[in-house]
């Protein structure tokens, strides 16, 4: 791919501020972004140029009928001083699937890679060092074609920007939040676009991340269409620990967004030889038997897997009868704290990671 680059000037050049405190989640930009047009069936001019507005028809069917798709995805500097993307083919394959589901053109694995790489490497003093901080990485793609007709648009701009970025909930892992069970908003229903990230399936979980909000809850674990099974949070996959340590996820059907911190707690579940033993399923849960086992004590922790949340324990739970349920003394568990000991000092390079897990962004030269 030809991608070209119109770069600041170094005296225009923001950097990366210097703080002790963590940084906040998705409010700091760098100085370029990269872009790509579709049009004629086929993507052209992708350019590194300036972050800063893009131009866009009042007819854009992006604005009008919600054809907008997005990832997360994160890099981290390693001890080595080398800037590495973690497991990031898997959200370019995702966008992907995602584009698929809202019938909009995929962008080559190949072609995210490189732009994603190139932007990286010309960003990489906006990697910050220092815990629970990465340099959160949002690719995105919206329809553009200036048409008020109902269809799949025939115009996409392809978008990659970046924001170093601390935990997604303020606080961090050591906090628990609490979250609302409830039957009176649903995220997505099988048939739907749940397994995509897509901006809609987040427009439509606002209303009840408000209520939650309402109600002292950090957050919404929606139930599927029936009210019988546990789905996701709306940032995050939901999991909970039994007794003898084991992870439980819920299963992945069509309604579910398949996280890659997900997936990997799964993969890594089968591995041999690693510093830590992890425990792990995937499984259709009732939420009458999940709630069962918070109250008996069978279900000892819980919490979210999600790239931008990472491991985000849940200390209690809020029923729509009023009462509230504690996970275990209500604080962090030791498996959870355990696992994200693990993978987040993987994710930092100073566990050894599964071959492919870790991609070194090269040094280009500007
Ligand atoms: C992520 O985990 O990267 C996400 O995209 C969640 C987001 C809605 C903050």
């Amino acid at each position: 791919m030809n991608i070209t680059c119109e770069l600041l000037e170094q005296s225009k050049r923001c950097a990366l501020p210097k703080t002790d405190k963590p940084l906040p989640f998705g409010q700091l930009r760098t100085n370029h972004m990269f872009l790509m047009d579709y049009r004629d069936g086929g993507w052209h001019d992708a350019r590194i140029v300036p972050y800063g507005p893009i131009e866009l028809m009042p007819g854009a069917m992006c604005l009008h009928y919600g054809q907008t798709i997005f990832e997360g995805a994160k890099a981290f500097i390693h001890d080595d001083g080398e800037i590495y993307l973690f497991r990031y083919d898997k959200n370019c394959e995702r966008l992907n699937h995602s584009a698929r589901n809202l019938c909009m053109p995929e962008v080559p694995v190949e072609d995210q890679m490189e732009a994603t790489l190139r932007l990286v490497d010309i960003e990489r003093d906006w990697c910050p060092n220092m815990p629970e901080s990465s340099l959160y990485i949002r690719p995105f793609m919206f329809a553009t074609q200036d048409s008020l007709g109902v269809k799949p648009a025939s115009a996409y701009t392809f978008c990659i920007m970046l924001s170093p970025a601390g935990p997604y909930y303020a606080g961090g892992f050591s906090n628990a939040i609490r979250l609302l069970i409830t039957t009176k908003y649903h995220r997505a229903v099988s048939g739907g676009t749940g397994t995509s990230k897509c901006g809609g399936n987040y427009a439509s979980s606002l209303q009840a991340q408000e209520y939650a909000k309402k109600m002292n809850c950090d957050q919404v674990l929606y139930l599927d269409a029936t009210n019988q099974t546990l789905e996701e949070v709306g940032t995050m996959n939901h999991y909970h620990v039994e007794k003898d340590g084991t992870f439980v996820i819920p299963a992945f059907n069509d309604s579910i967004l398949k996280s890659v911190t997900s997936q990997s707690v799964l993969e890594l579940a089968t591995m041999k030889d690693l510093p830590i033993s992890i425990k792990a399923r995937s499984e259709t849960i009732r939420v009458d038997e999940f709630v069962e086992g918070v109250k008996s004590g069978d279900i000892i922790e819980a919490g979210g897997f999600g790239t931008a949340a990472v491991i985000s324990p849940v200390g209690s739970y809020l029923l729509e009868d009023g009462t509230e349920i504690t996970v275990g003394d209500g604080a962090v568990g030791k498996y959870s704290r355990q696992f994200y000991g693990y993978y987040s000092t993987m994710q930092i390079g100073r566990n050894p990671a599964p071959e492919g897990w870790q991609i070194q962004v090269p040094r280009y030269g500007e």
